[in-house]
């Protein structure tokens, strides 16, 4: 049997996955989950819509009849919008009206416009709210606390490596290295970004199409980027150091794509958040190593920075992923 926490707690990871389906596509407005349950079944449930409107909560009301909600409780993973929009009603304003005996808050929003003020006003109105602080919801709102935190996206480093930790042969050919399993797993992961990026050396050598070809995603292709120095091509927005990533306009997930250059760059500035490792079961030996000059001159440095988040294996290679401790 599980505890009010627990039980709490279960929902809110439910309303954390399903936030999901939202992302990237809610930007520049976070991509929030809810779902309103009375009597341990779920009465409706909801998401960011693509373009940010309707928000979660407008999108799981507007599911049921009036006065459905009343008494019930809603999970929700950000703290309900406290601000009128020409775009659509506070949600604040929207539960207070359907009045559900419960609202409970996965995180704290960071705007001014409503940091606080969505607490206040649905306890104004009589209904009982908990903020939990929960890291599943903290987590699928990754990208929105990197801009309020940090003022530039949510960073991914995507690595596909050989056993021996090599990007590619030493003539550069590195197509490919991961099987088929890890390379639709990686359009995936690009369906979720806003951006992807790779650097100069990657463009001359492979001119990667940049895209997604899942059948049914392909339009979930995100904006290309490009690290150089050098002059632009066609299409591709550039920018001319890693820093540069906090000027590229409502972004809240990046992944970059490497290569070794670009990757090293990125963990020299610390800018990466999470490092997402493709292992192929290959040895390539003197390859392109997927990372250099990173300068760590004592181990005690190199440690406690990177903690494991994800794994599977995917055919014949495995998949890991490491959230940047901070
Ligand atoms: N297996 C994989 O996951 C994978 C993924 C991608 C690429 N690759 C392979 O990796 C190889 C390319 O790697 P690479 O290391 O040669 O090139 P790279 O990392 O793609 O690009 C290096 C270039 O990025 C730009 N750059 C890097 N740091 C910068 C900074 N701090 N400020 C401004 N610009 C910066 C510069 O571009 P400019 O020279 O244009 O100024 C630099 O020459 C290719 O063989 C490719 O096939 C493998």
């Amino acid at each position: 049997m599980l505890n009010n926490n627990a039980i709490d707690a279960r929902w809110m990871d439910a309303a954390a996955r399903l936030a999901l389906r939202g992302r990237p596509v809610s930007s520049p407005n976070p991509s929030v989950g809810c779902i309103l349950v009375k009597d341990g079944q779920v009465l409706a449930r909801g998401w960011t819509q693509a373009g940010g409107r309707p928000h979660a909560e407008a999108h799981a009301l507007a599911a049921l009849e009036p006065g459905a909600a009343r008494g019930a409780t809603a999970y929700v993973t950000l703290e309900p919008c406290a601000h009128m929009s020409e775009r659509g009603p506070a949600c604040a304003e929207l539960l207070a009206d359907a009045q559900p005996k419960r609202v409970v808050i996965g995180a704290l929003d960071p705007d001014p416009r409503t940091a606080g003020k969505g607490v206040s006003l649905l306890q104004k109105s009589g209904i009982e709210v908990e903020v939990l602080d929960n890291e599943r919801a903290r987590k699928s709102l990754a990208g929105y606390f990197a801009r309020a935190d940090f003022g530039r996206p949510h960073v991914t480093l995507k690595l596909a490596m050989s056993l021996d930790g090599c990007i590619a042969l030493a003539d550069g050919t590195s197509q490919w290295i991961t099987g088929e399993t890890a390379r639709a797993h990686v359009h995936s992961r690009r369906a979720l970004a806003d951006a992807i990026l790779v650097g100069g050396g990657t463009w001359r050598a492979d001119t990667p199409r940049l895209d997604v070809r899942l059948p049914g995603l392909e339009e979930r292709s995100p904006r290309k980027v490009l690290l150089s120095r050098n002059e632009a091509p066609d299409g591709i927005e550039v920018i001319r150091s890693p820093h540069d990533v906090s000027k590229l306009d409502g972004l809240q997930y990046l992944y970059v794509e490497g290569g070794a250059g670009v990757a090293a760059s990125f963990l020299e500035a610390d800018l990466v958040d999470r490092i997402e490792v493709y292992r192929a079961p290959i040895i390539i030996g003197d390859g392109l190593r997927a990372l250099s000059g990173l300068g760590i001159g004592n181990l005690p440095s190199a440690h406690d920075r990177w903690v494991m988040a994800e794994a599977c294996q995917l055919g014949s290679d495995t998949f890991t992923a490491y959230q940047r401790r901070r």
